[in-house]
């Protein structure tokens, strides 16, 4: 058994933040009402047509949504330009953005997010190596490793993911970060599993919750399946 000789990072909290993109676009506010005593996160995915190839939302729906909903909007934005959309974007309600490293000049795109007062998120699609989350580990509250090539929800898990998740938390440990590692894209009670042992705490589920006949149930159910996962983890 190995002894730490550091002090521990503070554990994470394990929350599953629902994506809408599987919610009924019809009836948004009652979809998320369905869920929210479960949840203290609320998934929002905005798609672009050029970053990936479909079109979502945009700044006037999460400020609709905004007045019916105090959670916090996490916004992940698959778009390729988001240094034009943060401030929209917060100012329409959202509490935290997400923008791609593929999308470059991300030192900046921190910086404008940070100055914007929004909490800070960067993504990495599936064939993204760790290497290129690596040097912004430190200057983000939150790492998205896409389980998914983004654009669509209902895809399978991808599994060759989890070393990346697993690199970013190691990484994390050593340097005594308290990060968020969010991993999205074919989670729901099985892949959950597999995503909190890698060391992931924010678990981004879409078709899993909204397409249930019980969204309530079906966020209460993964959270439980992480929660196990960790319970029994080896300390
Ligand atoms: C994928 C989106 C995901 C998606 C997840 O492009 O970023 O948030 O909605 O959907 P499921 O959980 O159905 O894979
Ligand atoms: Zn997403």
């Amino acid at each position: 058994m190995a002894i730490s000789t550091s002090t521990p990072p503070s554990t994470p909290t394990l929350r599953v933040a629902p994506s809408i993109l599987s919610a009924d676009f019809g009836s948004l506010a009652a979809a998320v009402a369905t869920v929210t005593p479960g949840i203290d996160w609320l998934h929002v995915d905005v798609m672009d047509g050029h970053f990936v190839p479909n079109l979502t939302i945009g700044p006037p729906v999460v400020s609709s949504l905004r007045s019916h909903s105090d959670l916090f909007f996490d916004t992940h934005l698959m778009i390729t330009e988001p240094a034009r959309y943060l401030e929209p974007f917060r100012d329409a309600g959202a509490d935290g953005c997400t923008v791609h490293v593929e999308v470059g000049e991300t030192t900046a795109l921190i910086a404008q997010m940070r100055e914007l007062g929004l909490r800070v998120g960067l993504a990495a699609n599936p064939d993204t190596p760790y290497e290129a989350l690596e040097p912004y580990l430190d200057q983000v509250d939150l790492v998205l490793c896409m389980t998914v090539f983004p654009g669509f929800g209902g895809q399978a898990f991808i599994p060759e993911v989890l070393e990346k998740v697993a690199r970013v938390r190691d990484a994390a440990d050593a340097d005594g970060l308290t990060l968020d590692i969010e991993v999205d894209g074919g989670i729901d009670e099985r892949t959950v599993v597999e995503v909190a042992r890698a060391g992931a705490n924010v678990f981004v589920a879409g078709s899993a919750v909204f397409n249930r006949d019980d969204p309530l149930a079906a966020v209460t159910s993964i959270l439980a399946a992480a929660a196990g996962e960790r319970a029994g983890a080896p300390s």
